[in-house]
């Protein structure tokens, strides 16, 4: 293994992040999360999956051509297409990386792959091969390799690193292992493999059994040197391991790593409220780093602790990883010049004059009904102004609800439907019910909503509820968001947001659930 004291960070976000079900991303918003990456500075992050669909390439070649900091990957299975199509996708690329997988454990070798572990070895070889000669840096992954054989593992690895895989990747792709188990792992294949001082060796952990984060921290302890990881442990199933874990758990006992990241940690609040306003995948209060509660002290007694002597009870502090740093506030008297100036300081560039004009319509609507408009606000209004001007084909043009205690509560919608102005009239079980019930006796969507969740975006009466609205029709999903200081209009918003998702949606598939 080469021995080096900088652990690289792979984030897969916009990958495995959003193999998470009803986490799908415009292009759009895969490119402002990539922008919060590069702003983080995470060594590389996987971009997509270029052979899945024709979104998922154009996606990986927008990002790929919108991103000069950091290193761009592109997923692949060993297959020639796709390894193809990696290739064309990173082309704009500043430097771009292949990542090409194959499954090594004896149950998805015979049950998914039936293939004979020598043909895995091949097609692996063969993979990496034709990768290198699209892309200087390849990385290769044992897919399921925390329950693979370990004799096999070293034979097709060290194949690998010889066909040119510069880096390694050892997934615990179904989340079994357990940290001292899987240290033991990385420890027996850097020792035993002859060639693993010519490669990385990287860690992919899956969080079902909620040692993700541990598992990959033991990693690295035992000599791995690149992690990934996702904003918020977004992913597949229960997830990957949290990108804010990993960075602070190593920046916080460099008494117990001997290496450090490039992170700016002070970006790490920030990207996670991008992903999550974006996803629609909202943070537990409780959660490390990055949850409301992580730097909160209730009990008198801490509270006390921390006035006297902040060390009693905090390890780290709120600003180094983000919280608080960008309180600057607008309000109504705010003028384009300092909207659009605020905007570029918080990295958020609209490509054109008349999304900038459709963002700070919204802001002037939003600064007549609320005092002063926090970074969070804009975060949330550039998202919506965002996915309007994508792809409206219907807009909400007003609203009315008649609520009163006793009676059953009425909306009255009006919307513009591909030009046509339509109205409706639908009672329902409460006030958001019955608003979305009056858009849906417009467009007859025929979907499923699947999630709906509000969220208040900072605090006070008067803060902006966002709510989250995730749709299914014919086994596609998509996520709407509405923001506004009226939690019943933010919820229409939502769900014309997600039903303007839905009717321009593409066809999505996710490597593993494909063939291989
Ligand atoms: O979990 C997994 O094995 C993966 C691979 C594609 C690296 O996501
Ligand atoms: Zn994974």
């Amino acid at each position: 293994m080469a021995e080096t004291d900088h652990l690289y960070i792979f984030d897969t976000t916009l990958r495995d992040g959003e193999q998470s079900p009803g986490a799908s991303m415009s292009r759009e918003e895969k490119v402002r999360i990539a922008k919060g990456l590069e702003r983080l500075r995470v060594d590389v992050f996987e971009a997509g999956f270029p052979a899945a669909s024709e979104g998922d390439f154009d996606s990986v070649r927008t990002v790929a051509e919108s991103v000069k900091d950091s290193r761009v990957c592109a997923l692949a299975r060993t297959r020639q297409a796709d390894i193809q199509a990696a290739g064309e996708a990173l082309a704009g690329a500043e430097a771009g990386r292949i990542h090409t997988f194959i499954a090594t454990s004896p149950i998805h070798m015979e049950n998914k792959l039936h293939m004979a572990p020598e043909q895995v070895v091949e097609t692996a070889v063969q993979a990496v091969g034709q990768a290198r000669q699209l892309c200087d840096d390849v990385e290769f992954s044992a897919e399921d390799a925390g329950r693979s054989d370990q004799d096999f593992l070293c034979r097709i690895i060290e194949a690998a690193i010889d066909a040119g895989a510069r880096t390694i990747n050892i997934p615990d792709t179904v989340g079994y292992n357990l940290p001292e188990q899987f240290s033991g792992l990385i420890r027996s294949l850097c020792e035993r493999i002859p060639n693993s001082d010519k490669a990385v060796f990287s860690v992919h952990c899956h969080n079902d059994l909620g040692v993700a984060v541990a598992n990959s921290l033991a990693a690295v302890q035992a000599g791995a040197r690149q992690v990934e990881c996702t904003v918020n442990g977004l992913g597949e199933r229960a997830g990957n391991a949290a990108l804010e874990e990993v960075v602070m758990a190593v920046k916080t006992r460099q008494d117990c790593f001997p290496c450090s990241t490039q992170v700016n940690a002070r970006e790490i609040v920030p990207a996670s409220k991008l992903v999550a306003n974006i996803t629609g995948f909202h943070v537990q209060p409780n959660k490390a780093i990055v949850g409301v509660n992580a730097f909160a002290h209730e009990s008198g007694i801490h509270q006390d602790g921390v006035l006297k002597h902040r060390e009693t009870y905090e390890i780290m502090r709120a600003e180094d990883v983000g919280w608080n740093t960008n309180r600057m506030v607008l309000g109504k008297h705010s003028g384009r010049n300092a909207f659009r100036a605020r905007l570029e300081e918080l990295d958020i560039h609209l490509e054109s004059e008349e999304q900038l004009n459709e963002a700070f319509a919204r802001f002037k609507t939003l600064a007549d009904k609320k005092h002063e408009i926090f970074d969070e606000d804009l975060q949330a209004l550039v998202t919506e102004a965002g996915a309007a001007l994508e792809n409206e084909r219907i807009k909400l043009l007003s609203l009315h609800v008649c609520s009163e205690t006793g009676e059953q509560p009425e909306a009255t919608v009006s919307l513009l439907v591909d030009g046509e102005e339509r109205r409706a009239v639908a009672p329902g079980s409460g006030s958001v019910d019955a608003a979305l019930m009056a858009v849906d006796s417009v467009v007859q969507s025929g979907t499923e909503l699947l999630l709906y969740s509000v969220n208040n975006i900072t605090s006070g009466t008067d803060s902006q509820g966002e709510v989250t609205v995730r749709l299914e029709r014919g086994g596609r999903i998509a996520n709407g968001q509405g923001a506004d200081v009226d939690i019943v209009i933010a919820s229409a918003k939502a769900y014309v947001a997600a039903l303007n998702k839905i009717l321009a949606s593409q066809d999505r598939r996710h490597p593993q659930a494909a063939d291989v």
